[in-house]
């Protein structure tokens, strides 16, 4: 069971039962040490901070093996605890490291980006890159709490935090028509986070609650990641790199144009989403030359069956559907619809 607790402010209360565990232990890098940190250092007793460098790079065995040192230097027995504070590289190492630690020490998730706080610290995946692949190595482990607070996010970069509302919309689409339709009213710079949040969370919970280890139906969360994420892997080494969101927005565009052609929205569903997500991110030039390396992306995704290409769709908006079989020539026609936009 995920046990998520939402705060608009912080009190020693809500930090009362940590004085349970023998020791406490704060992961953060220079960021969250700087701006998150402050917020809730008085209220947790006495503890001791790991700080790594912040950056998706930085996701590796290295520096797991940096976290491990540290925390068998202070000692750390079964009973203490890791407090992960950060956005979702400090979560899902943080998270590692911990459920690896002596077979597994307690802890806790406190998110500090919009991506981390409605996608990442929710469901229990965590692991680490290894050999240029993400999320290589890891394991499914739910973590004890998860302390969710939009305080954070007043301090995160604006590209951060749009990035992050990524997973908001999908939420939205692949679950939730009255909030797609909220979601196109309201201005981002208008939502109110302390409302949206937990309503996106809820929507993830209650997915993964129904698959926690992705067997079926958790799959529609990857509405969007099929196109988009082998574009973000692809740009990733060169001077047009996206953030994880930015490329998630184009492959939301180009797998709602396929749900589409499958005649499962309609063409005016699918022009207000292209119209909704364009007014949230600038449309990216892509080049044709580009697509057979997208094309090897999308051949290797952890969701495909033997040689065929497995993406979740929108069954119609607010509902979606998962192991749908596309070719690469559909795809390849979804994102020259995106460049025709
Ligand atoms: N486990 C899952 O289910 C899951 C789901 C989605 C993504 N992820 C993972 O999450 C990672 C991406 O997470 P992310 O987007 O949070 O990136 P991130 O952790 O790299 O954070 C982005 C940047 O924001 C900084 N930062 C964090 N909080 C801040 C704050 N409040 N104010 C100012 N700066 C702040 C960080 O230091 C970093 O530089 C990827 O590794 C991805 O694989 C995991
Ligand atoms: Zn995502």
């Amino acid at each position: 069971m995920n046990k998520v607790t939402f705060l608009n402010e912080f009190t020693l209360q809500d930090f009362a039962f940590l004085q349970n565990y023998t020791q406490r232990v704060v992961l953060v890098d220079e960021n969250t040490k700087r701006y998150c940190y402050p917020l809730i250092a008085d209220l947790l007793g006495r503890h001791a901070l790991i700080l790594i460098k912040s950056g998706e790079e930085e996701k590796t065995l290295t520096t797991c093996t940096y976290i491990w040192s540290e925390m068998t230097a202070l000692n750390l027995d079964r009973k203490a605890v890791l407090i992960n504070l950060g956005g979702g590289v400090i979560g899902d190492m943080g998270g590692f490291c911990a459920a690896t630690y002596k077979r597994g020490i307690d802890f806790i998730q406190i998110p500090t980006t919009l991506l981390a706080q409605v996608d990442a610290s929710v469901g229990g995946k965590l692991g680490i890159d290894f050999q240029g692949l993400k999320n290589h190595l890891g394991v499914f482990r739910i973590p004890n709490l998860v302390i969710i607070n939009p305080v954070f996010l007043q301090t995160l970069p604006y590209p951060e935090l749009r990035s992050g509302f990524a997973e908001i919309i999908k939420h939205a689409l692949i679950a939730d028509k009255a909030q797609w339709q909220q979601l196109q009213q309201t201005a981002l710079e208008h939502l109110v986070w302390q409302q949206i949040i937990p309503h996106s969370v809820n929507i993830k919970t209650s997915v993964v609650e129904a698959d926690p280890t992705e067997k079926g139906l958790r799959k529609i969360l990857n509405f969007g990641h099929t196109v988009g994420h082998a574009i973000e892997s692809y740009y990733l080494p060169t001077a047009k790199k996206l953030l994880h969101g930015e490329a998630i927005a184009i492959g939301m565009i180009c797998e709602a144009y396929l749900s589409m052609r499958k005649n499962n929205i309609s063409a005016q569903e699918l022009s207000d989403i292209c119209t909704y997500i364009l007014s949230v991110y600038d449309k990216k030039y892509i080049q044709t030359t580009d697509y057979e390396g997208f094309k090897s992306y999308i051949l290797q995704d952890k969701k495909n069956e033997g040689a065929t290409i497995q993406c979740a769709l929108l069954g119609e908006i607010g509902k979606a559907t998962f192991n749908d079989i596309v070719s690469w020539e559909e795809i390849a026609d979804s994102i020259d619809f995106y460049r025709d936009l």
